[in-house]
């Protein structure tokens, strides 16, 4: 790495993505169903300085060079060539696991495009900064859906289509959610092919698929009026059908099951699925929860989804980037 040292003068830009959590419709929104998902306050900040393209991530154990062949390194390429940005290296402070189901690709991709484009002046630079994620999750994720790219822009509660892009969505109030972590990496590629391999087998997984949609929609309703029974009802429902699609596994129903025996009002996997993350309602029992996963060997922390300021409109100021397709 050249420049001086972090946070000194000889910093470029910097960026920050945010880890998200799907609420309900992963694996649907992928098929053109809706999904809603939400950026959390953990991300991942990245400083940009001049140097030859390096990206370090040092609690990954991540040091790779643009173009290396590695998938980060082909990712990296991909965003400095798209946002005209050659001859920087980007150091990030990633505040979240790689591999957890929260977003971490796309996190670090949103980090790094925001570093580059505001090293280059172009900080408001939105499409130029989508555009270049949704690259980079290409060559982490094969054919995402651009969920994850628009959360971590975002960071806040957001309605997804592939058609209609990420749009706000309000939120009544505050949601507390326990998010919990198998410790089993995830592989979103392989979990998304073994759902199209499912489809050609059993048809009924198309409907298995558009219900979770309308539990996207359902969970919309629900967060506008501060339903958060309602919302954990939703959870319980899309996990099953999840599992239905057999997208769940022993350490995610284990997690799943020991925070509704902690008091959960609903419990679910989130994200890809096949290890990863889980998340959970626990009004009044959330140190319940964490303890419990604790006991069994898993981690966790407590995530919020803020409620929309102002006029419940769910436009906040500085979503522009969330717009991201
Ligand atoms: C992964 O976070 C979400 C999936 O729906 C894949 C995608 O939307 O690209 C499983």
């Amino acid at each position: 790495m050249s420049g001086g040292e972090r946070g000194g003068p000889a910093d470029a830009g910097r960026g920050y993505g945010h880890g998200k959590v799907i609420l309900v419709g992963e694996h649907a929104v992928v098929y053109g169903h809706p999904a809603i998902a939400a950026g959390i306050s953990a991300g991942i900040a990245a400083v940009a300085r001049p140097g030859t393209g390096r990206l370090a991530v040092p609690a990954w154990g991540l040091d790779v060079a643009a173009g290396d062949g590695s998938e980060a390194g082909r990712a990296l390429a991909a965003i400095t060539r798209r946002l005209e940005a050659p001859g920087l290296d980007f150091v990030a402070d990633a505040a979240i696991p790689s591999r957890a189901g929260l977003g971490s690709s796309a996190a670090l991709a949103v980090a790094i495009a925001r570093a580059a484009a505001a090293a280059g002046g172009r900080a408001e630079a939105y499409a130029a900064i989508a555009a270049a994620v949704a690259e980079a999750e290409t060559v982490f994720h094969g054919n995402p859906s651009g969920i994850d790219a628009a959360a971590a822009a975002s960071g806040r509660a957001g309605r997804f289509t592939r058609a209609e892009g990420w749009r706000p969505v309000p939120v009544f109030q505050t949601i507390r959610l326990c998010v919990g972590l198998s410790g089993r990496p995830r592989d979103t590629a392989a979990q998304v092919a073994a759902v199209a391999r499912l489809r050609g087998r059993l048809p009924a997984a198309d409907d298995v698929l558009r219900v979770l949609g309308r539990l996207a929609e359902d969970a919309t309703a629900a967060l506008a009026v501060g339903d958060v029974d309602g919302l954990g009802r939703i959870f319980d429902a899309a996990h099953g059908l999840l599992a239905a699609l057999r997208l769940s596994g022993p350490e995610l129903d284990a997690m799943v099951n020991g925070a509704r025996a902690a008091g959960a009002i609903g419990a679910k996997l989130t994200g890809a699925g096949g290890g990863g993350a889980v998340i959970a309602l626990a009004p009044g029992h959330e140190r319940d929860v964490l303890a419990r996963w604790r006991e069994a060997g898993f981690g966790g922390f407590l995530a919020e989804i803020a409620a929309t300021p102002g006029d419940g409109s769910g436009d906040a100021p500085g979503d522009g980037p969330g717009d991201a397709r």
